[in-house]
């Protein structure tokens, strides 16, 4: 039996998105404040350069990240706060995962295929590797449960079944099967010109996604132009069948409110977008522009970013540490 604690990621690979505020950085804030559980959040680094960054800008984005982190209410003296390659037991937990996972489970991964596209031959073996790292992740901290977005349900998947396999073959109950937590309004926040690909970092048209950073103008701008069909909202939320825009903007409402996203239609009803949109755009300028306005303010401290950061890690390490060193014992080594 395992004492539940939670962790979670975020890679310092560009900006953060409305989608990674809903899916995971809202949520995150939410479970620290229950306070039912240890929470425990990573600026994933070593995720990051699986595919090649400008050291300078990496640098300046795990700053970025942590300071993302902060503004959306996640309080480095109530969570654990560091970046995943101050700590060592992810990389040395990680190489053990590298000999555990087997190779088919890593060729089912969507997400390498994704991101590898038609050029696999040609990525680095880190990005095919990534998920039995993320594994590495959440198991050197004993952790039992994982909020996320929807786009890394199979990972954490992975992380299940190279938890059994790891206990199996050692004959230990040594490692949780943690829990994939994904709940919400938005656990999957779409592209705001194209409702079915997901709104993402990566995306080469800034007009697909809301950054954290965007000011009011942006905002209003990218909500007025995203993609909707010609029909008014529906009475109930069956008739958003079929209108993944439309549903797309219903859901980003519901989580930036704290409604249903039946109730926000239920609210809206037979309106058009040209009303919605502009309530929608108001909403997101509310909620999201403090949080840019912290994010300014705290990057202009960055020794204070990092001393907040090696403290996070110092407490990191003190639970991932012996957790190696067993695992280790354990391998017979
Ligand atoms: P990205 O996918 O933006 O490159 P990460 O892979 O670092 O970022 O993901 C960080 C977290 O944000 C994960 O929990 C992921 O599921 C979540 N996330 C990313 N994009 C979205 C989205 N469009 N909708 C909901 N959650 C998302
Ligand atoms: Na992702």
């Amino acid at each position: 039996v395992h004492t539940p604690r939670v962790f979670s990621g975020i890679q310092p690979s560009g900006g953060l998105t409305l989608g990674n505020y809903l899916g995971a950085l809202k949520r995150f804030g939410e479970t620290q404040d229950r306070g039912d559980m240890p929470t425990i959040y990573c600026i994933v680094d070593m995720h990051a350069i699986t595919v090649w960054q400008d050291p300078e800008k990496l640098n300046r984005a795990t700053r970025e990240l942590t300071a993302g982190f902060i503004a959306s209410g996640i309080d480095p003296t109530k969570s654990i706060l560091f970046n995943q390659s101050a700590v060592p037991g992810h990389a040395q937990l990680g190489w053990i995962f590298n000999c555990v996972a087997r190779l088919g489970w890593m060729q089912r991964m969507t997400q390498f295929k994704d991101k590898a596209g038609k050029n696999s031959e040609n990525v680095s073996l880190g990005l095919f590797a990534y998920p039995a790292l993320m594994a590495a992740d959440i198991l050197v901290y004993h952790a039992t449960h994982v909020p996320v977005g929807e786009d890394q349900k199979q990972h954490v998947e992975l992380t299940r079944d190279i938890a059994i396999k790891f206990n199996n073959d050692y004959g230990v109950e040594f490692f949780p099967v943690p829990e994939p937590v994904i709940e919400g309004a938005a656990t999957r926040v779409m592209s705001l010109r194209d409702g079915t690909k997901k709104m993402s970092k990566s995306d080469p048209s800034d007009m697909s996604r809301i950054n954290l950073t965007d000011d009011a103008d942006a905002i209003a701008k990218k909500i007025k132009k995203a993609k909707t069909d010609p029909e008014p909202l529906p009475e109930t939320l069956e008739g958003l069948e079929g209108r993944p825009e439309a549903r797309n903007l219903v859901n980003i409402y519901a989580a930036l409110s704290g409604k249903t996203a039946a109730e926000v239609v239920a609210e809206y009803a037979g309106q058009q977008f040209g009303t919605f949109k502009p309530a929608l755009a108001d909403l997101a300028v509310d909620r999201l522009s403090p949080i840019s306005t912290e994010m300014s303010r705290l990057m202009q401290d960055p020794a204070e970013i990092d001393r907040i950061l090696a403290h996070g890690a110092e407490q990191a390490n003190a639970i991932a540490e012996p957790i190696v060193r067993r695992a280790y014992q354990i391998v017979g080594m």
